[in-house]
């Protein structure tokens, strides 16, 4: 969508995938939807240095909402979030934070409460509007296939009405299967910043893979649709949580990042260890899932060794490849060049790993090497050309 925004994958926080619709504030305060629970992780994006790396969306899901007012305007529960949402947007811009809410293009959201019917679109749009929402994130439960057809285009259109910036996050494909001809990934990348292709994530290493697989499986399709403004959304980052070890943490986001998707971490940014914050701050990786460009990365080789390799071209004519093993065993020494994964001859490269920062330089197209991929981990390098070779080979001969 040509609005201005999301020109790179949006980053943030979004509650669902560990907070679901826990709504029982009574015995537990502190995880409850609330706008406790929002305040609270806005503090940690502010203040744990998250929205200075670019996490700065904060976004509410399903479960927030208590009803329609007699005007038909939807308000949020009113014991959970006392001061209402325009409250929490101010308190989120105040960090220099943006707010996203959740809506549902059908009768009910998926939890069941009010949704959006095709004749709430609009008035629904101006409410997030003057609530000073900044992000949409439109579910499809409980809507037939013509209505959602009608009412995605049209939030789009109301959204843009309102005059307010508003990124739109629509789930519009996942519930059409995601693949065309049910989709029209063209029509999605005019009226969406973001698109839910597929499943949900839920707290687990094999929900990963799913959703991984699935995007391989169909990457001809979905690789070109997505780009500055319009990407493909995997789901959430689960890092963090209960389900990944540290080496499926560390695949988690190196495999998002060369898929150039949004980085929503669902995780209780309260609790987080250390370990798993230098997960998800790694510098290098975040600029790589920034990149300017905008062009999602495709798995380039599937070895009968279960390792596997995608790579994600970047600006400065660089690139992002991911070594990833499947394998369950030990380590694997996966030796390749860079003639092998179809990179031109005539130039050489320096690589470094995004994760341990070490630097291997004078990597010609003919040149072997070796990485060292754990189970189910990933070793990933950022590549880039050398540009001032002669420096490179005398350094190299010192
Ligand atoms: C289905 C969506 O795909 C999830 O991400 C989440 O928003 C739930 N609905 C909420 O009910």
């Amino acid at each position: 969508l040509d609005n201005g925004l999301l020109r790179t994958p949006p980053m943030g926080w979004l509650a669902w995938e560990r907070f679901r619709c826990n709504i029982d504030c009574d015995q537990d305060p502190k995880n409850c939807i609330s706008e406790r629970l929002f305040m609270e992780m806005a503090d940690r994006l502010a203040k744990d240095g998250w929205r200075d790396l670019g996490y700065n969306y904060l976004n509410i899901d399903d479960c927030w909402i208590g009803g329609r007012d007699a005007k038909g305007r939807l308000v949020p529960d009113s014991k959970r979030f006392p001061h209402g949402i325009a409250f929490l947007a101010d308190y989120a811009h105040s960090l220099g934070l943006k707010l996203g809410i959740y809506a549902d293009m059908g009768n009910l959201t998926c939890m069941g409460y009010p949704g959006t019917t095709l004749d709430k679109v609009e008035q629904d749009a101006q409410t997030f509007a003057e609530w000073k929402v900044d992000m949409l994130k439109l579910d499809g439960c409980f809507s037939s296939r013509g209505d959602r057809a009608k009412g995605y285009p049209m939030m789009a259109a109301a959204l843009n009405a309102t005059g307010r910036p508003i990124a739109y996050s629509c789930s519009w494909p996942a519930y059409e299967g995601g693949l065309p001809p049910r989709v029209d990934y063209s029509l999605l990348a005019d009226i969406c910043n973001l698109w839910r292709n597929y499943d949900d994530i839920q707290d687990s290493w094999k929900d990963v893979l799913s959703i991984l697989d699935w995007f391989v499986l169909h990457q001809d399709i979905l690789q070109p649709v997505a780009g500055p403004g319009h990407w493909n959304d995997p789901d959430m980052l689960i890092i963090g949580n209960f389900g990944l070890s540290f080496e499926q943490a560390r695949a988690q986001m190196a495999l998002w990042t060369v898929l150039a998707a949004p980085l929503f971490m669902s995780t209780d940014l309260r609790t987080i260890s250390a370990q798993n914050v230098e997960i998800l701050q790694n510098p290098l990786m975040i600029k790589i899932n920034q990149d300017p460009l905008g062009i999602q990365g495709r798995r380039i080789v599937k070895e009968k060794s279960q390792i596997e390799v995608f790579m994600r071209p970047l600006s400065d004519e660089a690139s992002a490849l991911v070594f990833f093993s499947r394998r369950t065993d030990m380590p694997f020494r996966y030796r390749s060049s860079l003639g092998q994964l179809q990179f031109p001859g005539s130039r050489v490269y320096e690589a470094q790993d995004v994760f341990s920062g070490q630097v291997i330089t004078g990597l010609r197209d003919k040149t072997n090497f070796t990485v060292i991929i754990n189970p189910s981990g990933v070793v990933m390098w950022y590549l880039y050309p050398i540009k001032n070779l002669e420096i490179a080979e005398w350094k190299s001969q010192e």
